[in-house]
């Protein structure tokens, strides 16, 4: 895939600099993302309800769906889409094996990750002045990103285990139909934690994108902000490119293999 490198600013190259835009993800990335988005809100906001239907807002909500049947209908249909997007991300990464790309994947977690997590650590208790040098990814989008995997893939199986009870009871001991069932809601409640908690803050109410990081709308990031978030990535582009403000002005040849995993939920 052709990265494009676009120039947004004409008063001088310090300007430029600052407003250039670099392709970070692409519109496959995004959609991915926008339906991951969309299907882990509708699940939670179908499925907690189903988990405290003995509470007021959670009858209220089964209610405001249009009763019990109906709740556990659109339930279904959103984890259908989830499967969707799971399986359609897997296939883009047997993609990418099948035509051999190599390097090591963009979202494998690494040495260099937990060595930058300690210095990140150090870095925040005032031990040193200097921040990890990042690159594509930095450490906690990794771990964002295998939240999400470990969270869907406990959702499906465990989803699917309350979704056929008679088939899997043929095979398995009874037991692990409740066990699923608590597993789920458990998981449920860990998600919902995680995107408030962990992913709303890593990935917009950070000082350096508040309120909003609009990368995986736009699937453009500035040249300003690489060089500053993903410094690694950012000089591997430039090396390429030639000087920044040849990056700024010239498309750059990007391969599909180097744009990374959706953003986390
Ligand atoms: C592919 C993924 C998923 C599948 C196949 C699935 C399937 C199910 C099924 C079959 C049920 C039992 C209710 C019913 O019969 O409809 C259920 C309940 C539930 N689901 Fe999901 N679900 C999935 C993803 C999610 C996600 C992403 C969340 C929240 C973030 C979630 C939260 C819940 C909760 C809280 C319950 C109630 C559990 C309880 O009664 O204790 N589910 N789900």
């Amino acid at each position: 895939m052709r990265r494009k490198v676009k120039e947004m600013g004409r008063k001088g190259s310090a300007r430029r600099a600052s407003t250039a835009e670099i392709q970070r993800f692409s519109l496959g990335r995004r959609i991915e993302h926008f339906l991951l988005m969309i299907s882990v809100n509708v699940l939670a906001f179908t499925g907690l309800p189903q988990k405290y239907f003995y509470t007021g807002w959670g009858q209220r909500i089964i209610q405001l769906l249009g009763g019990i049947e109906q709740t556990r209908f659109i339930h279904r249909t959103f984890a259908l889409v989830l499967v969707g997007v799971s399986v359609y991300h897997l296939g883009t990464l047997l993609w990418q094996v099948l035509r051999g790309v190599s390097g090591s994947p963009p979202m494998a977690l690494t040495m260099k990750d937990f060595r930058d997590m300690v210095d990140d650590f150090r870095y925040l208790l005032g031990f040193t002045k200097e921040r990890p040098r990042y690159d594509r990814f930095d450490y906690q989008q990794k771990l964002d990103y295998w939240f999400v995997v470990w969270g869907t893939t406990i959702f499906i199986i465990t989803g699917f285990i309350m979704w056929f009870p008679e088939w899997i009871s043929r095979y398995l001991p009874g037991i692990v139909i409740p066990a699923a069932r608590v597993a789920h809601g458990g998981e449920a409640l860990l998600a919902v934690y995680a995107v408030i908690l962990w992913h709303f803050y890593a990935a917009h109410f950070r000082p350096q994108v508040f309120p909003f990081d609009p990368a995986m709308w736009t699937g453009k990031i500035t040249l300003k902000r690489l060089r500053e978030e993903h410094p690694l990535e950012y000089e591997r582009i430039i090396k390429t490119l030639g000087t920044p403000r040849d990056a700024e002005a010239q498309t750059a040849v990007c391969s599909e293999e180097n744009e990374g995993p959706p953003g986390p939920v």
